[in-house]
Order: C-alpha cells, then sequence, then structure tokens
C-alpha cells in the first residue's frame, strides 16, 4: 500500500488560475494521485488516471454533484452533468438529440455563412478582439437561438453560463459572488423556461415534447434547460479566441496550417489539448478505490484535472509544444465515458468554421494584448487584441 503524497497547492488563486501549468506539472510529478490538503479532495494529473475515472462511473460518481462544493452541488441536482447511470442515460438520450450528426449536419451552412460574415467585417476592421468580437458571435447568435429560451432568457444567458462555472469552486470570494446569478438562472428555469414561454421549435421545448411522451419526468426539464444554457458558451467562446490567441504567438504554425487546411481538424484537437477550456470537474469515489497502490477512500472527492491531463509527457510527447501536426484525437478537453460531451459535434463545427473563415484571408496575427479569463473553471482570454495582416497569395 503505498501513500497518497500531500500537497498544499491552491489551484484557485488569480496567479494559478492565470498560469495553472507549472502547478499541473507539480501534481502530475508528485505521484498518480495527490491529496489537495488546501481544498480537502484528491486530485487526478495525469492523463491515464483522469481517462480511466472518467471512464468509470460506477467508482467514480457524479450524482453527488461534479462541482467543489456542496451548495452548488445541491442547487444543481437533477441536471444531466450531476447524475449517474440509469437516471443519466434516460436524460442523456433525449438531451442529446438535437445534438446528433445529422441534426448538426443541417446546420453547417448556416454556421458557415454567419462565420464568414463576421470574419470578412473583422478582418476589413483591421484588429479586433479575438474573444469579444469574434468568439462570442456564434455561439450568441447560432446557440442560444437553437436553445429557444425566448428574449429574456437569452439575454442572459452569457452571464448565466459563466457564474454557473465561476460558482463551482471551493468556497473563494470568486464562487460567493456568483451564486447570486447561479440562483437567477436557476429561478428563470424554474419560472418562464417552460412551454408557452419556450420558442416551440427550439431545443428546450423538445425537452418538454420528451416528458409528454414520457421519455422523462416533467420535473426534470427546467433543470435539463441549464444542461444547454450552462455548458454551451463559454467552453467553444474559449476555444475559439485560444486557437487565435495560439496561432499569433506561433505564426508558424499559422503558416503551416495555410499550407494545408486538410490539417484543421487535427489543430481544433490541439488547441483544445493545450488550452482546455474546461479545466476539471469533481466525482465521488463509491468505494475504497485502488490507483497504483493508493487507495481513495469511500465518499471521497476527486478532482479529474482534464487540463492538466491533456499536457501530461506520459502521453503527449513534449506536451507543452503546439503543433497542429500532432493528432491528439485522444485528448480529454470533451471527457470521456457516461458523460463525454455531447456537444463536442456542433463545438468542433463553430470552431472549424470560424478558422476556415479566417484562413484565406490572414496571412498573420500580431497579438497586441491579452488577459486571461479568472474563473474557478474555465480556461481562456478575456480579452485577446489582434492586428490581422491580410493575406498576400
Ligand atoms: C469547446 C467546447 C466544449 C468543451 C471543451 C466542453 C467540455 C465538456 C466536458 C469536459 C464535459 C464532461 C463533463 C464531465 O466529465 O462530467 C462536457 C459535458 C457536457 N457538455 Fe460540453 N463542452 C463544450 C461544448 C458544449 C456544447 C456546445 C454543448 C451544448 C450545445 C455542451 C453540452 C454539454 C452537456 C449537456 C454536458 C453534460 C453531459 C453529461 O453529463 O452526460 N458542451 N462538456
Amino acid at each position: 500500500m503505498q501513500t497518497i503524497p500531500t500537497s498544499d497547492l491552491d489551484l484557485f488563486t488569480d496567479r494559478a488560475l492565470s498560469d495553472p501549468y507549472p502547478l499541473h506539472r507539480e501534481l502530475r510529478d508528485l505521484g498518480p494521485v495527490v491529496e489537495l490538503t488546501a481544498h480537502g479532495v484528491y486530485a487526478l494529473a495525469r492523463y491515464r488516471q483522469v481517462r480511466e475515472a472518467a471512464a468509470d462511473w460506477r467508482a467514480f460518481s457524479s450524482a453527488q454533484g461534479v462541482m467543489m462544493n456542496d451548495r452548488i452541488n445541491s442547487a444543481l441536482q437533477g441536471i444531466t452533468l450531476c447524475s449517474d447511470p440509469p437516471e443519466h442515460t434516460r436524460m442523456r438520450q433525449v438531451l442529446g438529440r438535437p445534438l446528433r450528426p445529422e441534426r448538426l449536419r443541417e446546420l453547417v451552412p448556416r454556421i458557415e455563412r454567419e462565420a464568414r460574415h463576421l470574419v470578412g467585417r473583422l478582418v476589413g476592421q483591421g484588429s479586433f478582439d479575438a474573444t469579444t468580437e469574434l468568439a462570442r458571435h456564434l455561439p450568441l447568435t447560432v446557440v442560444s437561438e437553437l436553445v429557444g429560451l425566448g428574449d429574456a432568457g437569452r439575454a442572459h444567458m452569457l452571464e448565466w453560463a459563466n457564474a454557473t462555472f465561476d460558482a463551482q469552486g471551493p468556497m473563494n470570494r470568486r464562487t460567493v459572488e456568483a451564486f447570486p446569478k447561479l440562483d437567477e438562472m436557476v429561478a428563470f428555469a424554474l419560472r418562464e423556461a417552460r412551454p408557452g414561454t419556450l420558442d416551440p421549435a427550439g431545443w428546450a421545448a423538445e425537452l418538454y415534447t420528451a416528458a409528454e411522451r414520457g421519455d422523462l419526468p416533467v420535473e426534470q426539464c427546467p433543470f435539463m434547460v441549464i444542461d444547454y444554457i450552462a455548458p454551451s458558451l463559454d467552453t467553444t467562446i474559449y476555444a475559439i479566441s485560444s486557437a487565435v490567441h495560439l496561432f499569433a504567438t506561433h505564426p508558424e504554425q499559422w503558416a503551416v496550417l495555410r499550407a494545408d487546411p486538410s490539417l484543421l481538424p487535427h489543430a481544433v484537437n490541439e488547441v483544445l489539448r493545450l488550452e482546455s477550456p474546461i479545466q476539471r470537474f469533481t466525482r465521488v469515489v463509491t468505494e475504497d478505490h485502488e490507483i497504483e497502490g493508493c487507495t481513495l477512500p469511500a465518499g471521497s472527492r476527486v478532482m479529474l484535472l482534464y487540463g492538466a491531463a491533456n499536457r501530461d509527457g506520459r502521453k503527449y510527447p513534449d506536451p507543452d509544444r503546439f503543433d497542429v501536426r500532432r493528432r491528439p484525437s485522444d485528448h480529454l478537453a470533451f471527457g470521456r465515458g457516461e458523460h463525454a460531451c455531447p456537444g463536442l459535434g456542433l463545438a468542433r463545427i463553430e470552431m472549424q468554421a470560424v478558422l476556415a473563415a479566417l484562413l484565406p484571408l490572414v496571412g498573420r496575427f500580431e497579438l497586441l494584448a491579452a488577459a486571461p479569463v479568472l474563473n474557478n473553471v474555465l480556461r481562456g482570454w478575456a480579452s485577446c487584441r489582434v492586428r490581422v495582416h491580410p493575406a498576400k497569395d
């Protein structure tokens, strides 16, 4: 039996959130499991262990919530993200319907058109903010319309989504300050995300139709609306602006991609691997569980550090290097197993549409200024100003 190494690192300070990677390296090097004394949880930071835990819902349960504090774990009880089979399977079948490939295919022409239009305008400006002006557009227009919350809900989606992630931290200032917005979103979902207010053609309304058919209990529907609001915006927004940031700081990689646009899907995976928009979720261990001779006690909370696993040198050689020729399709930015992201197809379509629209127009990005987002779960750039040098070919 091995003793589990301990660490007093706090992963939630401003400094840690601005640059988590040195801390992640330290945790990976300490062992396959580390006890984080500052947060009273265990952490998995290596690729193999994170992947295995994410794929094993019986040992690593989501039903007691996947966040770091009891208040949000109980506020969001009933969402798909915080459930185990068989409830999870039932909800997921309904939730995933509009996100199936055949439904997404119908959306591609519109998303590509929107992306080309927006990119053409911004490139014409000469400089722009890759987060606020470029990356927000598709998730905020197309996706929020698809969810179909009506004007009142749509106007708040972005701030609610951001707060939902912030409120997932340990009980620090950021977490506490996010609770009023989270409460607002839950109250909205319970009060107004209902047939009559919802766009009858939207994804949220589809949940109620499924409930009428008997596919799920109707009281579950408002919570499942949250499953659509919370994870579909900032994640994709930060993924798109991280891509621009990485290409601005690695112009040779942009040149490689421009020379061979067939690398685009791999480039998207490489961006998600290096700058995973969701850095971590947690699980609760259902019974004593052994990892490489270390026993995790039943009932303990374990952090799955997706962002750290994706930079594990045991899995990816030279892991901090951005290389669009790498083909890291097995990265963990979308999780793994039962809870693996059902929106990954849509996220990829949005990312690829924006980059594909930029490829013929931009010869090089020049980074003017960037500020990291400080959020208890999310990783990305709150702002990322770039100047674009038009393509000459
Ligand atoms: C780049 C963008 C995205 C990233 C990085 C991302 C990441 C993730 C991750 C890591 C999980 C796993 C949760 C866990 O392990 O407990 C997840 C779940 C989920 N995501 Fe995404 N996501 C993205 C975009 C989206 C979009 C666009 C949607 C919806 C339209 C979406 C909806 C969901 C839902 C509903 C779940 C919960 C699934 C379940 O518990 O079965 N995500 N996402």
